[in-house]
């Protein structure tokens, strides 16, 4: 257990106020003296942003060389090549998108909006969030599952603006088999809420669920990151003090009813949301008894009676203007945005955007790993003014390092570029450590190898083995590391380079692909290693586990299990990137962080 030594207090290492709160930053400050240094130098940040009453910091001017590196004639026909598959795949994108927005399909639209006089979920966005700029995390999840496509996992999770602070939701669409909760629909729920833990920011629940979707209830229920864990991680949250409100538009059955009432503040909408363990047809199975939704566990009662919300609101709308003024009581300072004249933001435009279009991603999205152009080429297309500082140019070329500007935020690149041989993985491990100790976040480019690197020769086994030391090194900087980390796979994301390349296992704060992006152990074409060369069916087990890798690999596979955070438009990549360091940014404003607290229990 660590001890405060300032205080001499227990300290849960959860609720010290890191830049995240990934369990390799547990592990990282759990000797007393790293874990008090840490602890003084956050507190006194904290305390510093109280009483600068958000005053205006300015970033270091940029003096970042410019990457100077238009398309040459001689990488066109690579370039045509990936351009003509992210076509292809921008297709397949729009289509899982349409598919999206239809949500449960126009009879349980209609019998959502006139028979129950519900909003759709997206229309109540609309009224809770500052404007439509929001980012949806994985809204291909649920499709293409083996007990079938369920849109949106039945749930929208992402992250918007409420009066100017970054808020996750988590909002059941009840259009989905009545907002029933399916195994992937947990995974969504728990997935949003470590966003939250992560990035400490508060969280709004929209419930309007009949609870776990009975037939799967085995693959729901008993296990620890399964439905029982929501409620778990509503507790640790209010612990961490990330503030948490609910509205009750619909029903909460069984186990939803636990949100609204763990939650700090729950708004509930008259005739429209109910709360109760069993419905009225539970209570006439058991008592013979009729009675009302309304009166069993309608919003009146629960304001007036039972106490387990907080605030009535007559109609949808008067719910979502009740959880925006909640959001503006929490004691957030964001800074002061700069008053900028037309001129001005004219001139901080053209120095923020890079050299060539955004629209140049689609031709450098690598079809596969062997038309890979210089990622450098990809850096330039991201960074403000296509500016890169690169650190080792001249060492370990396979892997590319470096610091640049995203919309103005500072940020330490690591991008493949190539394998990660034994010099690149030692130059991904100092750099990683580098951007650690300037508290820097990082941005990964992800493209890894489709195969481990074969031994033929004892040249090679030492070869083989030198790297593996030093990715061994580089997975433990990328693991230890306490800044916040941002992964975005451009291409492969194949075997444990991938891992080094901070994949999903090693808590990127956010995890995206590139519609394009491959992920699976080994790449289709690729398998023939990963069986036994003496096998008399060799060649067929070769078809079929390619076969496998071709459909099992493709990002929209990966997404619809939620293995990532959303497939994003190369184009958009700098939006997102800018959205995202906005968002991790946000927790610098949250005042009064330093004290250990208890969960707020509801009276
Ligand atoms: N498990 C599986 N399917 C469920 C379900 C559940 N818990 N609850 C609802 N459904 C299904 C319905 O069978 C229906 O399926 P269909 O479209 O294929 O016909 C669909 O979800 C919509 O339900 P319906 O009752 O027609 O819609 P509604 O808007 O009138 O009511 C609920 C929605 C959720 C309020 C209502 O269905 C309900 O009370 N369900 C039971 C809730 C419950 O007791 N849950 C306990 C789980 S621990």
């Amino acid at each position: 257990m660590l001890r405060c030594l300032t205080s001499g207090r227990r300290v849960c290492p959860a609720l010290v106020p890191p830049f995240t709160l990934s369990p390799s930053w547990i592990l990282k400050n759990i000797t007393e003296d790293r874990h008090r240094r840490l602890t003084e130098q956050r507190w006194r940040c904290s305390v510093r942003c109280m009483s600068s009453v958000a005053k205006r910091r300015r970033s270091l001017p940029s003096a970042f060389p410019v990457l100077e590196l238009p398309l040459h004639p001689i990488q066109r026909h690579v370039y045509e090549a990936n351009l003509r598959n992210s076509n292809a795949c921008h297709k397949k994108f729009i289509e899982l998108r349409e598919q999206v927005m239809k949500a449960g399909g126009e009879n349980a639209i209609a019998r959502h909006t006139k028979r129950n006089k519900k909003l759709l979920v997206r229309d109540r966005l609309r009224l809770l969030l500052d404007d439509e700029d929001f980012l949806e995390l994985s809204p291909f999840a649920g499709l293409g599952l083996p007990y079938g496509d369920i849109p949106s996992a039945g749930c929208l999770t992402g992250i918007g603006r409420i009066c100017g602070l970054w808020c996750v939701f988590i909002a059941n669409d009840a259009t989905v088999k009545g907002g029933t909760a399916y195994p992937i629909t947990v995974k969504k729920q728990l997935r949003a809420q470590e966003v939250a833990m992560q990035n400490r920011l508060p969280c709004v629940y929209l419930v309007d669920s009949g609870g776990a979707f009975l037939p799967l209830q085995s693959e729901i229920f008993p296990d620890k990151n399964q439905g029982g864990r929501v409620f778990y991680n509503e507790a640790i949250m209010s612990a961490m003090k990330i503030p948490q409100v609910s509205v009750v538009c619909g029903s909460c059955t069984a186990g939803g009813a636990y949100i609204p009432t763990m939650a700090e503040e729950a708004v509930m909408v008259h005739r429209i949301g109910t709360i109760f363990l069993g419905g009225p047809p539970l209570v006439k199975a058991a008592t013979g008894e009729e009675v009302t939704p309304e009166d069993l566990g309608g919003a009146k009662l629960h304001a007036e009676v039972s106490g387990c919300v907080d605030h009535f609101a007559w109609d949808e709308k008067e719910a979502y203007d009740y959880t925006r003024s909640i959001v503006s009581t929490l004691n957030f300072q964001l800074p002061e945005e700069e008053e900028e004249d037309e001129e001005k933001m004219k001139k901080r435009k053209a120095e923020e955007d890079p050299l060539y279009s955004s629209e140049d991603l689609l031709g450098l999205a690598p079809l596969s790993y062997n038309h890979s152009l210089d990622v450098k080429m990809v850096i330039s297309r991201l960074t403000d003014g296509s500016r890169f500082h690169e650190f080792k140019a001249r060492f370990g070329t396979t892997l590319i390092t470096g610091f640049a500007k995203i919309h103005g935020n500072l940020v330490g690149i690591v991008a493949n570029n190539g394998e990660l041989s034994y010099q690149a993985a030692l130059k991904g491990s100092h750099f990683v450590q580098l951007c650690d100790q300037r508290d820097v976040p990082l941005l990964f480019l992800q493209n890894t190898a489709p195969t481990a690197a074969l031994t033929l020769s004892t040249t090679q086994a030492e070869m083989n083995s030198n790297r593996l030391k030093a990715q061994g090194s580089m997975l433990s900087a990328v693991a230890c590391s306490s800044v916040p980390k941002i992964t975005v796979v451009i291409g492969g994301c194949h075997g444990a380079d991938s891992y080094a390349m901070c994949g999903r296992a090693f808590d990127p704060n956010f995890l995206f692909l590139w519609p394009n992006a491959r992920v699976s152990m080994a790449a289709p074409g690729h398998s023939g290693s990963l069986l036994p060369e003496d096998s008399e069916q060799r060649k067929k087990q070769e078809d079929d586990l390619n076969r496998r890798l071709e459909e099992e690999s493709s990002a929209f596979f990966s997404s619809g299990r939620l293995w990532d955070d959303g497939v994003i438009l190369p184009q958009d990549t700098r939006k997102v990137l800018r959205d995202c360091l906005d968002i991790i940014r946000q927790q610098q404003y949250q005042l009064s962080t330093e004290k250990v607290q208890q969960p707020l229990l509801r009276m």
